[in-house]
């Protein structure tokens, strides 16, 4: 066959009027990937989650300094350019938008998208003030530029997953939002940019994160059975404690369960009932969630 072992060519472009003309070569279902680089296999599976789905992929590359905190990682935010070239070809990408920061923002801007604290204000939102606002204000932007018929977002980070979800309700996107389940290493733990600022000890550490999630799981579904009503609290007192026994040095942000779709605490556990966890581990945010049921 003519295709047989054609190598796909990523077109690179970094300047909104380079990706407009790229964009405009393409036909059909254009699927896009946003992200900060430093690319994993939870980035490559999006990628070619994209490629499966639609007739051509562009991913973005750009660490957004409007969703870090002073005090966050921005300027030591991992960049992996030519790696994470060579991962976005291979994945299948059509095109990489590179942006600098004032390809982005060319000016400060003055208008600008907020969050509602309902969604905003919980969990990851609470310990990074204006994080989501800044995550919104350039998917709009990257939205804009991009126009793709789809978007392909990870569950690694729920809340911005169902954030987006309701940015393109809300406002009006004709863009389908795609979800992506967890790219997890082999011992459970979810991939992540960040996990490579992770001593080899921490990384040891790591995974007993997934691990008393399942069990917080496991203790849910044993429950259900029993049909005994669980309070929320009590499950997330025992899934704290034995998360400081397994790691006592861990920081724990939060270990929370709350509906799935709203962000809202309930009593007890529900069907949609989901678990969010964030730990620190010697200054390094490890994040995750978990269904209680299903999947
Ligand atoms: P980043 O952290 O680079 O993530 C880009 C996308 O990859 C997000 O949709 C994220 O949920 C997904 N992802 C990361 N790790 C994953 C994993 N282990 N399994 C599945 N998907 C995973 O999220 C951002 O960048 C930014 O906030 C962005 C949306 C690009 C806006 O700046």
């Amino acid at each position: 066959m003519e295709t047989e072992g054609k190598e796909n060519v990523v077109h690179i472009v970094r300047t909104t009027t380079e990706l407009r003309r790229a964009r405009e070569t393409l036909v059909g279902r254009v699927g896009f990937v946003p992200t900060m680089g430093a690319l994993h296999r939870g980035h490559r599976r999006l990628i070619e989650e994209s490629a499966k789905a639609t007739d051509a992929t562009i991913v973005s590359i750009f660490v957004n300094p409007r969703q870090f905190g002073p005090h966050e990682d921005f300027e030591k935010y991992p960049r992996t350019e030519e790696e994470d070239l060579a991962l976005c070809e291979a994945a299948g990408a059509a095109v990489v938008f590179l942006p600098s920061v004032p390809v982005m923002y060319p000016e400060e801007p003055l208008v600008k998208v907020m969050v509602d604290a309902r969604l905003s204000g919980v969990l990851c939102g609470a310990h990074r003030p204006g994080h989501f606002d800044g995550v919104a204000q350039v998917v709009v932007i990257l939205f804009n530029l991009v126009q793709p018929t789809h978007a392909f977002f990870g569950e690694k980070d729920y809340q911005q997953l169902l954030i987006i979800k309701r940015l393109v309700a809300d406002l009006a996107f004709p863009i389908e939002i795609v979800p992506v389940r967890t790219v997890r290493e082999p011992d459970g733990l979810a991939l992540s940019s960040r996990n490579r600022y992770l001593s080899p000890e921490e990384r040891a550490k790591a995974p007993a994160i997934y691990r008393v999630m399942c069990q917080c799981r496991e203790r849910a579904e044993q429950v259900r059975f029993d049909r005994i009503a669980l309070p929320v609290e009590k499950l997330e007192e025992e899934g704290r404690a034995i998360l400081l026994k397994e790691i006592p040095d861990a920081e724990i942000d939060y270990f929370e369960i709350r509906h799935a779709d709203t962000l809202e605490r309930t009593t007890f556990v529900m069907n949609r009932s989901r678990l969010f966890v964030a730990v620190r581990l010697a200054g390094t945010r490890l994040i995750d969630n978990l269904p209680l049921f299903g999947e």
